[in-house]
Formats: structure tokens, C-alpha cells, sequence
């Protein structure tokens, strides 16, 4: 029998789980009489020959592993048409028939346009902290970086606490305000700033209205990272302006929040999406994200799943403001 590869890469910003992920993809592939090969770097291994046959053994010992065996990237070459090219002459010369890409929505996007242009079978599974790909309730990730985020929030609280201070605390999310919200709920903050509710209202204002200090000494804010609201140092300047009696710190999270061991619920997301994949390929599908709704797995189209806008719930924003108070 002809040999028949799938071709399993990690692109984007690293997420923890993929590791399980792929561990998922390759030892699912390999049970149903496929062979992998696993392409480093994501689209641009996949451009620069960087691929190699993977077994069984390649994925042992590394589903607690955060980051991602395969490396990862964000190609600027794979956007270009010339790159694409270069990419599926690669896949031919592998003979890789279908790739399963872990990633977020640019490397899903990227899947969908090279899915349509070669009409290679292309299946997606949601890998980013961010949680922001419509269709899938959760993504590869996102729980761990939940997890980091909330641990680090109550450490900050013991000196917020003791000093009596304003804490804004910046999280990742681009323009996704899942980590934050849900971050805030989790630690007990008082208050989210989210780019979802950026052009509305003056959060700021809303918090400190809302009577900030009214029963409290201390508070801790979580802002969205967004290049729309200016993150926690621009909301940390403007108290300092406009309301000088606060005593204001400001911590950034930054990449510590990507990294570390996933989560069980992460492991276990990880491994159903990967053997879904392999699951939708035999089933002909292509062009699909592979994702969980109401604990059940989905396939959704690629045009669907990169829409920008899925919606945050908006009854966590009252919850939030009711148990703040
Ligand atoms: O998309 C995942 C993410 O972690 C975002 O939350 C963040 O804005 C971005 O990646 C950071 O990317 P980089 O690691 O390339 O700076």
C-alpha cells in the first residue's frame, strides 16, 4: 500500500496542551492505518522541508509537557501566494495528503485559504490561550492560562491587601476578553477591563463609580492586554491623575501565562480534538475546526470558527459586578 501521511504541525502563539494534542493526532492516526509525519515550526517547516516521520514513541512523555515539541511560528512567507506554493510542492515530495493544524485564528485562516487554493484536506483544532474561535466552547490552553492567571492573582492580593492598594493586573487575550473576565470572576477581583466593552463605556469610570473602596481597602483590577484601551499602565496613569489619594501598582503577566503543565481539563481537550481529527479526515471532511459545544465535539467550518466576534457571555459581566460589591 502507498504510504499516506498526515502532516501535524503547531502554529502561532505555543499553548499549553498542544503537546497532548499532537501526542492525540499521531498515535490516533497511526491506530487507524495511517502514517505521520510531524513538520516543525509550523507553516514554515512546512515551507523549508523541515518534517520527519513520526511513531508512536516520538509523542511518549510529553502530554504533561507545556510549550510545544513541534516549535512553532507565525509565518509571514506562508501569507504570500509564493510561499503557499512552496509549501504544497514540500507536501507532495512528503506525501503528506492532509495536515492537521493546532493553532489560533491566523493559523487557521492560513489553513483555510491553503485548503482552498491545493484542495488539500485540511482540519483545524483550536490552540490559543485566548479561548477566541467562534463555535468550540473552549480551546487548547485557554484553562491552564486560567489556572497561571488566577495563582498569580492571589499572590498579588496578599500585598494588595496588606498596603492597601490598587492593583491593575494585565492579561494576555488580544482582542478577546475571556481571560480577563473570567480570570476576575475566578481570583474575586473587583473589576475586568475587557476590549469587548472598550468603545462603549469609560470601564474605568464605571469601576470607581461602582463605589470602589466604599466597603473595601483594596482592590485588584484585571485589563485586557488590547492596543485599543492601552492595557494596565494606561489605566494605572489615569487614576494616578485623577485620583491621587490611591496608592496604584501595576503588574504585567505577560508570556508566563502561556507556558507551564496543562491542566487535566486541557489534556483532556487536547486528546478528544486530536482523535476527532483523525476521526473527520476518514469521514472525507476538510476545512473544518474540530471543537467542543456543551461537552460534545463539533466540526466547524474554517469560515465560521475565524469569525472575530465570538460572543462573551454577557451575564458574566453582571456576575462579576454583583459579587464585587
Ligand atoms: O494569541 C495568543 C497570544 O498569547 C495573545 O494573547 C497575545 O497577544 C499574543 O499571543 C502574544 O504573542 P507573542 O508571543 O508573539 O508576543
Amino acid at each position: 500500500m502507498e504510504d499516506k501521511y498526515i502532516g501535524v504541525l503547531t502554529s502561532g502563539g505555543d499553548a499549553s496542551g498542544m503537546n497532548a494534542a499532537i501526542r492525540a493526532v499521531t498515535r490516533s492516526a497511526i491506530c487507524n492505518g495511517f502514517k505521520v509525519k510531524g513538520i516543525y515550526r509550523g507553516y514554515e517547516g512546512l515551507i523549508n522541508d523541515e518534517i520527519r516521520e513520526f511513531t508512536t514513541q516520538d509523542v511518549s512523555n510529553i502530554i504533561q509537557r507545556g510549550g510545544t515539541i513541534l516549535k512553532t511560528a507565525r509565518s509571514d512567507e506562508f501569507m504570500t501566494k509564493e510561499g503557499r506554493k512552496k509549501a504544497f510542492e514540500v507536501m507532495q515530495k512528503e506525501k503528506i495528503w492532509a495536515l492537521v493544524v493546532i493553532g489560533g485564528n491566523g493559523s487557521l485562516s492560513g489553513a483555510r485559504i491553503f485548503a482552498e487554493e491545493y484542495n488539500v484536506p485540511c482540519v483545524g483544532l483550536p490552540g490559543t490561550i485566548d479561548n477566541d474561535l467562534y463555535g468550540t466552547d473552549f480551546t487548547i490552553g485557554y484553562d491552564t492560562a486560567l489556572n497561571t492567571i488566577v495563582e498569580c492573582v492571589d499572590k498579588i492580593r496578599d500585598t494588595a491587601t496588606s498596603h492597601d492598594r490598587i492593583f491593575f493586573v494585565e492579561v494576555m487575550g488580544r482582542d478577546a476578553g475571556f481571560l480577563a473576565q473570567n480570570s476576575a470572576i475566578a481570583s474575586g477581583a473587583e473589576a475586568a477591563i475587557i476590549p469587548e466593552d472598550q468603545t462603549d463605556v469609560d470601564q474605568l469610570e464605571t469601576f470607581i463609580s461602582r463605589g470602589f473602596r466604599k466597603t473595601k481597602n483594596s482592590s485588584i483590577v484585571i485589563v485586557s492586554e488590547s492596543p485599543k484601551g492601552g492595557g494596565a499602565m494606561h489605566y494605572a496613569d489615569r487614576v494616578r491623575r485623577e485620583y491621587p489619594q490611591y496608592n496604584v501598582r501595576v503588574t504585567v503577566l505577560g508570556h508566563l501565562q502561556r507556558g507551564g503543565s496543562p491542566s487535566a481539563a486541557d489534556r483532556i481537550l487536547a486528546s478528544r480534538l486530536g482523535e476527532a481529527a483523525i476521526q473527520a479526515l476518514i469521514q472525507g471532511q476538510r476545512n473544518i475546526m474540530v471543537g467542543v459545544r456543551n461537552s460534545e465535539i463539533v466540526y466547524v467550518p474554517f469560515v465560521e470558527a475565524i469569525r472575530k466576534d465570538k460572543p462573551l457571555d454577557r451575564s458574566l459581566i453582571k456576575l462579576l459586578n454583583e459579587l464585587s460589591i
